[in-house]
């Protein structure tokens, strides 16, 4: 085992990793507010405890009090050293780091087979895409990409390639170097034929899109056809690597986008998530030809619950955002819909009316899932019929009962009663009737979307000085200054509860040491686990951004409040002893005492 691991390597570490995520992994996550919620995966429960700030970088919880940072959150759960998760999370990260792992506790036994059919897709993803760009037998297809509207920053971005028109070329340009067919077939890349054992290439002539892992790994590729061949997209198959209904296109890139804007972009095919991408929509993606599922609702929300659906113009693509919509919506996504005019798909529309448009007039007037609904029920119906109107008012009436804001209800069904010039106060009665209706099906606990947590935190009381203690605590963690303040008001007297003196202590030290606030890494800088889990429960709390003198100074004044009531608890004590053995005296002289102990207190 390596010796000590240097701090800059541990701090870069943490900073190319999302907490959120490497705890995604292991615990399924719903986002509420700023922190994520989840079931504690160190006790048994029922309702979510376990929290994590993505702010922070750290995680608490409040039912068992596990809490620390993302090496912490490792070793526990792993059972593993601080070195080895540390070696883990470089791994994760793509960071060397001079720490070696005992083979028998690496998460998977990276077979060879495995590393073998990673290799293979990452070598050819390079291999086609320099077909595509360098060579003779490119030309063709690199014109039409042109042609398309494909840039060669969009080529070079998303890696697209050509695979040629032979029949065993990748068979054998792999076969060359060393890697084992019979692995090879497993991935998806060639296809073994029964009559003589010989092996083919599944891409032939074809356009190669590599297909990314949420790492970034190519795990599989997609080809379009140059021409009207059948299929007009050929998909890897299902493999080791590669699962269909779990991959996002384009997740890995999209991600910071998509977390800085609180929201991703879902298209149906790769190629407007191409095309959106160069007109300046960073945080699309799509699922690969197949519906959405709840493998890719999850990995979304680990990231943000804000979704715009922008799928085809053309009836199928309304009704597949309409069923998407669904199913976000009821994960607790917010969910909103770009529709595309013309029965276009977002590639075509971009092509027509430029990028700015499509920003401004598509995705930036994206609707709300109600007003999508209103118009997906105007579909195939006549409403100058007036069976089928009717049809549809009660369609959209039942839509807008679901709504759980009262003024939401309202704005939509005054809108109805406008477009129909009907009396709002008939809707208002069917509406009711059906609102009631909605909210008897549904168990209780699911009426109104509330975390368990959130009350949760506020339940535990502490005595006065432990509250005053803890506060001062997470005001010092967010601001040095604050902690060199304390240390003087405390003028050599120490916190009442030992952990928080050692907190204190520790962090002195840190912010001596040069350090910055920032409780993920002195949660690292810590010696044992019950600080961390202390210093995250601290942290969880909600403090103010600042914390003026007045505040500071009232929470010294508890701290050494505490100290005089149990100076006056040891008097007391020391009285009933003097009046026992009848030293009438020395238990008047204490009674005096505690008196003026008493007046010190007010
Ligand atoms: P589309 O047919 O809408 O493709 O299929 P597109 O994005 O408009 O592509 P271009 O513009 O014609 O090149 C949408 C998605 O469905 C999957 C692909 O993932 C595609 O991105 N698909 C489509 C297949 O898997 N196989 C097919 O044969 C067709
Ligand atoms: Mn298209």
């Amino acid at each position: 085992m390596a010796g000590k691991i240097p701090e800059e390597t541990i701090q870069q570490i943490k900073q190319s990793l999302d907490i959120t995520e490497v705890i995604g992994d292991y615990v399924q996550l719903k986002k509420q507010g700023r922190n994520f919620f989840g079931l504690c995966p160190f006790h048994g429960e029922n309702s979510p405890s376990f929290s994590v700030s993505p702010d922070k970088q750290i995680y608490h919880c409040f039912g068992c009090g596990a809490g620390g940072n993302v090496f912490s959150f490792l070793t526990e759960i792993e059972n593993i050293s601080f070195q080895e998760a540390v070696g883990k999370l470089a791994e994760r990260a793509g960071i060397a780091a001079d720490v070696s792992i005992p083979a028998e506790s690496r998460s998977q036994p990276v077979s060879k087979e495995h590393d073998q059919m990673m290799k293979a897709h990452e070598l050819l993803a390079k291999f086609y895409h320099h077909l595509l760009l360098n060579t003779a037998e490119g030309q063709e297809a690199l014109d039409y990409l042109e042609k398309r509207g494909f840039s060669k920053n969009d080529l070079e971005t998303f890696q697209i390639g050509w695979s040629l028109p032979n029949w065993d070329f990748t068979a054998k340009f792999l076969q060359k170097r060393g890697f084992t067919l019979e692995w090879m077939e497993k991935a998806g890349l060639i296809i073994r034929k029964e009559e003589d054992g010989n092996y083919f290439d599944r891409f032939r002539g074809r356009i190669m899109f590599p297909l990314h892992d949420e790492k970034g790994k190519v795990v599989a590729f997609s080809g379009r056809a140059l021409h009207e061949e059948k299929p007009k997209y050929l998909n890897s198959p299902e493999t080791p690597v590669f699962n269909k209904s779990r991959l996002l296109y384009n997740f890995h890139r999209a991600r910071p986008a998509i977390r800085k804007q609180h929201g991703a972009v879902l298209f149906e095919g790769f190629a407007d998530v191409i095309a959106a991408a160069g007109a300046g929509v960073e945080a699309g993606i799509a699922t690969m030809g197949t519906s959405l599922t709840d493998a890719h609702i999850q990995q979304i929300k680990r990231t943000a619950d804000q979704v715009i659906i922008c799928y085809d113009g053309d009836s199928a693509g309304i009704q597949a955002a309409f069923r998407a919509s669904g199913l976000l919506e009821g994960s607790g996504c917010d969910v909103k819909v770009a529709l595309i005019p013309d029965k276009m798909d977002p590639d075509d529309y971009i092509k027509k009316h430029g990028a700015e448009k499509f920003r401004n007039n598509i995705i930036g007037t994206a609707m709300t899932l109600m007003a999508f609904k209103m118009e997906y029920y105007k579909q195939g119906k006549n409403l100058q019929d007036e069976a089928q109107k009717l049809h549809y008012i009660e369609e959209v009436v039942a839509e807008v009962a679901k709504l759980k804001k009262a003024v939401e209800r309202d704005y939509y069904l005054r809108q109805i009663a406008d477009q129909f010039s009907l009396s709002l106060d008939a809707l208002k009665q069917q509406e009711k009737q059906l609102f009631f209706k909605e909210r008897k099906k549904q168990p209780p606990n699911e009426r109104t979307f509330q975390p368990a947590s959130a009350p949760q935190m506020q339940k535990r009381l502490y005595p006065a000085f432990q509250t005053a203690e803890r506060r001062l605590i997470a005001h010092m963690l967010k601001d040095a200054d604050t902690a060199y303040k304390v240390k003087e008001l405390l003028s050599g007297e120490t916190f009442n509860l030992d952990e928080h003196q050692a907190i204190f202590t520790y962090l002195l030290g840190f912010y001596e040491g040069g350090n910055m606030p920032d409780s993920s890494a002195f949660i690292s800088f810590l010696p044992n686990a019950n600080l961390c889990r202390l210093v995250s429960d601290i942290e969880m709390m909600m403090v103010s951004e600042v914390v003026n003198d007045e505040e500071v100074h009232d929470y010294i004044k508890e701290i050494f409040k505490y100290r005089k009531i149990l100076e006056i608890k040891a008097k007391k004590q020391r009285q009933v002893t003097a009046e026992k053995a009848k030293d009438y005296q020395t238990a008047a002289q204490i009674a005096m005492e505690i008196v003026k102990l008493k007046k010190e207190l007010r």
